[in-house]
Parts: structure tokens; C-alpha cells; sequence
């Protein structure tokens, strides 16, 4: 195994991904169980200041079955000295002196980059408010290259809540790097999304369209993108209540599209996929978890200087 100078210090934003990079990342994904215990004696700190299932979990047992070991703040709202007042800045600081990467999820939208512009070690966006979540749309790429074939030339729909969702912003960035990959655009009319990304779709002539409902494109795309709405986002309970449940796929909808169409969703889901879409073969949202895992272990390489055979 070589060791290089990684010249992605930081995972921020899609937005500064480059398709080499890409490329790099998902090669070392491709072979990321062929390495014995690489990370031996490295630690990595996950600094979790909202709720997570698969994004802790998956990046902490990447670490762990790279040799690498762990130490966990869950719920740091509450249980960090942020309680007692404390900026994420000082957090970040003394960390630095035990840990060798960081991953953090917090609340506000920039956290990370606030944190990485006094760090000196590695820090992983895991979701920064309702702005971006860079990883999940890595192995969002990675599951429509490995279950769709390619990376360019497709149609895509991102469905849902499209206003507050971190996972669809940084997607439609990265997505939006190849050739030929058109999007609609599908959410309830309060739940648009936001202008400066349209603006970039725009400028980077990415063919898209803003639909209220999946009728109308369910037969002709490739990739269904289904996102939950972001309830904790709302400050009205009662603009959410009357959301909720406006775009469901349900199997009737399923059962018309494309039979090489991929179904997938960050999850976790509410209602917005019902649980008998699950048995449908077009439905791969577990499957994507799984590449979660090999693409978590990939970044975790690159960062910390080990980056293919
Ligand atoms: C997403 C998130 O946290 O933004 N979850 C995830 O990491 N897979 C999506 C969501 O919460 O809806």
C-alpha cells in the first residue's frame, strides 16, 4: 500500500469534489476489504449534535474494521460542554490534541467548515443543517454506478422535501459533474428547491424540470430519488402536518416505471416509500447502505494518508 499527501485536507461540500477525486475515492471503495488493518492505532472522533442511525454507524464501523478505534459523542447538544456554553470552535480545538479525523454533525448549516478553518486534522461533513451531507451523496453516486451502470446519460428524479434536505443538495452538485443527467425536480410547492441551486443547475446547463407530482415523469426516468420530510426543519408544525404526505410512492406508481429504474432513499423513511415497495427489485435503499460502508472506509483511507494498493 502507498502513502500519500492527500490534497483533500476536509470532506465539506460536493461542491469542491472534482470527478478525479471521485474516481479515486470510488476505487479505493472498490477494493477497501482487500487492506489488513491499515488504520492500526489511528482514532477518530464521531461529533454527533443531531440524530444519526446509519451515518454514525456506518462511519464507525469503517473505522473499526479498518483497525482504526473510536470514541463517540451522541446527542452533544446535551451531553458536551456546549451545554455549558462552549463554541464548537473550542470543541474542535481539543480534539485535535487526542483524535487523527473528525466527524461531525451539527445543526448549523457551515459547522464544518467553521471547524475545519481551526483545524488541523481531517474534518468530515456529516450533515450540517439543511445544507449539505457530502458523504451520503458519495455513496448515493457509487450505488447508481454500481446498480445502474454508469454515471452519465440518465434521468433522475429527486422527490420529496427538496428545500430542507441536506442529502438532495449535496446530490444534485455531484450528480450534476457528468454529462447528459437531466433532473426533475419533484416536491410539494412549499418544499421547492432552493434558488441558488437552481441557479447552479443553470449555469452549469443541467437540463431540469419543478414538478408537483411523480405522474407525469414516473415512466420515463432512471434513478428515483425519494426523501423524507424534514419535520425537525418546520417551525409551524401545522405547514408540516400539511405536507407530510403529499408525494408517496406508492406500488402503483412503482409498478409503472422503467423495469431498469433504481429506486433509492437516504433514509431513514417515514411513509413517503410504503414498506411493500421494499420487495419490488427496483427498490435498493438497503443495498445503498451497504455501500455506505465501503464508501465511509474509502474516505476514511484517503484522509488519513492511505490511498490504494
Ligand atoms: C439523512 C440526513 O441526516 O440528512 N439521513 C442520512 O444521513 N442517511 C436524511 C434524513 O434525515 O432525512
Amino acid at each position: 500500500m502507498s502513502l500519500i499527501y492527500p490534497d483533500m485536507r476536509h470532506i465539506l461540500t460536493t461542491k469542491e469534489f472534482t470527478t478525479e477525486f471521485i474516481d479515486q475515492i470510488f476505487g479505493i471503495a472498490d477494493n477497501a476489504d482487500s487492506f489488513n488493518s491499515p488504520l492500526r492505532g489511528k482514532i477518530m472522533a464521531s461529533l454527533f449534535y443531531e440524530p444519526s442511525t446509519r451515518t454514525r454507524f456506518s462511519f464507525e464501523t469503517a473505522m473499526l474494521r479498518l483497525g482504526g478505534h473510536i470514541i463517540t459523542g451522541d446527542n452533544m447538544r446535551e451531553t458536551s460542554s456546549v451545554s455549558k456554553g462552549e463554541t464548537l470552535e473550542d470543541t474542535i480545538k481539543v480534539l485535535n490534541n487526542y483524535v487523527d479525523v473528525i466527524v461531525l454533525r451539527h445543526y448549523e448549516a457551515g459547522a464544518s467548515t467553521k471547524a475545519a478553518a481551526i483545524s488541523d486534522i481531517p474534518i468530515i461533513n456529516a450533515g450540517d443543517g439543511s445544507e449539505e451531507h457530502p458523504t451520503q451523496s458519495m455513496l448515493d453516486l457509487y450505488t447508481i454506478k454500481s446498480e445502474l451502470g454508469r454515471m452519465q446519460d440518465y434521468t433522475v428524479a429527486i422527490v420529496g422535501d427538496l428545500k430542507f434536505g441536506r442529502a438532495a443538495h449535496s446530490l444534485i452538485y455531484l450528480l450534476a459533474k457528468y454529462p447528459g443527467v437531466s433532473f426533475k425536480l419533484v416536491s410539494p410547492a412549499e418544499l421547492r428547491l432552493p434558488q441558488e441551486i437552481k441557479d447552479f443547475l443553470g449555469s452549469n446547463n443541467s437540463p431540469y424540470e419543478e414538478l408537483e407530482d411523480l405522474s407525469s415523469c414516473i415512466k420515463n426516468i432512471d434513478v428515483l430519488y425519494q426523501t423524507r420530510v424534514q419535520r425537525e426543519r418546520f417551525e409551524d408544525q401545522k405547514v408540516y402536518e400539511a405536507v407530510k404526505d403529499k408525494i408517496i410512492l406508492t406500488r402503483e406508481l412503482v409498478s409503472e416505471m422503467r423495469n431498469s429504474a433504481i429506486i433509492m432513499h437516504p433514509l431513514p423513511r417515514v411513509n413517503e416509500i410504503p414498506a411493500v415497495v421494499d420487495t419490488d427489485h427496483r427498490a435498493i435503499y438497503f443495498k445503498q447502505t451497504k455501500y455506505g460502508l465501503q464508501i465511509r472506509k474509502a474516505l476514511l483511507l484517503y484522509l488519513l494518508g492511505h490511498i490504494g494498493v
